[in-house]
């Protein structure tokens, strides 16, 4: 059935640095596992993105490598690999890497993650891996 198949392939580890291996571009994040609705996404990214907040969801940001900086109207939060925030719902901001940094994100599968502002880098629909 659909639900045996869903809870194999939920049940064979994921290797995220063959993951991150096929990751070529930045700014565009990958799916590679679904749950309870949320999704957990990798990315490459690198230089600047766009203000944003999103009106509904709460968005995590785990390092992997790297430096993200993450840009909030009032304060920077510099997170280093083995680090993670959560952004809560509404709360705008910015991620910034001054160096080629790989995230993992983990949010709601309806989070659009440029919260819906128009920029080259936005990307509709994310791909899976
Ligand atoms: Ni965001």
């Amino acid at each position: 059935s659909i639900r045996v198949f869903a809870d194999i392939c939920a049940m064979q580890s994921i290797d995220l640095n063959e993951k991150f291996a096929v990751i070529s571009d930045r700014w565009n994040p990958r799916i590679v596992a679904s749950l309870n609705g949320q999704d957990v996404k990798l990315a490459k990214i690198e230089g600047d993105f766009v203000w944003h907040a999103h009106d509904e969801e709460d968005e995590m940001f785990f390092v992997v490598k790297g430096r993200l900086e993450l840009h909030f109207r009032d304060k920077v939060e510099v997170l280093l690999p083995g680090q993670m925030i959560v952004v809560p719902k509404g709360v705008e901001h910015k991620p910034l890497a001054t160096e080629e940094t790989w995230i993992m994100l983990f949010e709601p599968q309806s989070t659009d993650h440029t919260g819906g502002v128009e920029t080259p880098l936005r990307r509709e629909k994310s791909q899976r891996i």
